[in-house]
């Protein structure tokens, strides 16, 4: 047992819920964004309320949006009203920036992560969050990866492909062994969704294409052989349950068996690999989570909200609790220990006071 694990178990009785997934945009004028580009640059417009806005990018509002986004002491408010004790903010992926120059990027990526150390400033030891990097260039990426963690990061968070490069390509699998030399946790979110012009109405690329992206990121890895060459010490955590990939993982394991091609660089049963990542429990259905328990292990979800957007789970926390075949104990690991020793959270301070 290693000491961290040792100390999470300690803090079994007080250590009640940490969510892992949660969202930051910081209060960015139009003029600010422009340093990183003139015209696509994502910008927040907060209305003339204060409470609600809207995320820009370039002209074109993004996303209706509201305050607890930008404002630590909101989020406060609302971790307690759901009984939050430690919550992971990370940048709204329209912030990652890989479209643009890689030196501009890490500029802005540098920026962002300053802006989220000052809003986790709020509160030390509730708040804690993920670095973005300038994944477009490898060498730039794993530097802001490092200094993050030197500044206090406790992660980074990375979009689920580049462009046509999924996560197999051999940069970004560099940068993946750079991240597990140096124990630096690696969320995945989906971002820039397959479209090719279809799923216009309905919020459908959010429905239909984000958990594609999720579970083509995850395949990418598996069955291009990545993990193989990836040190087993990296964590890496997929967000949304991991989209697709546990509902479908029984058609990818019988075409593995039945079809030379999926094998080709793939050694191994697909399934086998289950116990290489680790994945939100953003998904919202009891029976959606029994799934993706049993393909996982309780041992490898950890609680995971998308707060504070629609999108999330609004009462967080409600699928574990409400999830009977879940003994205490694997409730514990979800809402709790499986984040702490991912994360590599000193627990100390935390519960000071609560
Ligand atoms: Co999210």
């Amino acid at each position: 047992m290693s000491p961290l694990r040792h100390a999470a178990s300690r803090e079994v009785c007080i250590m009640k819920k940490i969510d892992m997934h949660a969202h930051f945009f910081p209060r960015i004028s139009q003029a600010q964004a422009a340093e990183l580009d003139q015209v696509q640059a994502p910008w927040l417009a907060v209305n003339a309320n204060g409470e609600t806005g809207q995320i820009m990018k370039g002209a074109q509002p993004f996303r209706p949006v509201y305050r607890a986004l930008w404002d630590p002491q909101l989020r406060l408010q609302e971790m307690d009203k759901h009984g939050i004790d430690l919550q992971i903010i990370c940048a709204t992926p329209i912030m990652f920036g890989y479209e643009f120059p890689a030196a501009k990027t890490a500029a802005w990526a540098e920026r962002m992560n300053d802006l989220a150390m000052e809003h986790c400033a709020a509160d030390q030891a509730r708040l804690k969050a993920l670095a973005q990097v300038p994944l477009q260039d490898p060498e730039l990426a794993c530097r802001t990866a490092s200094q993050a963690k030197a500044s206090g990061h406790h992660g980074v968070q990375i979009g689920s492909h580049l462009g046509a490069r999924d996560l197999d390509d051999e940069h970004l699998v560099q940068f993946l062994i750079h991240c597990a030399q140096e124990n630096i946790p690696v969320l995945v979110h989906p971002w820039d969704m397959m479209t090719d012009g279809r799923m216009k109405k309905w919020m459908l690329p959010w429905l239909v294409a984000m958990p594609a992206e999720t579970q083509l990121s995850i395949l990418s890895l598996i069955l291009s052989g990545a993990f193989e060459r990836i040190p087993e010490s990296l964590k890496i955590c997929f967000a949304h349950g991991g989209g697709s990939f546990a509902f479908l993982l029984g058609r990818v394991d019988n075409a593995w068996q039945c079809r030379d091609i999926v094998r080709a660089d793939c050694p191994r049963r697909p399934s086998s690999y289950v116990n290489r990542f680790y994945v939100d429990s953003a998904v919202f259905d009891t029976g959606a989570l029994r799934l993706l328990t049993e393909v996982m292990g309780a041992d490898r979800i950890m609680l995971g909200s998308d707060h504070p957007f629609p999108l999330g789970e609004q009462n967080i926390g409600k699928l574990v609790a409400d999830s009977p075949w879940l003994d205490s104990a694997d409730k514990q690991r979800i809402n709790a220990d499986n984040a702490l020793d991912f994360f590599n959270i000193d627990t100390e301070g935390l519960n000071n006071g609560r």
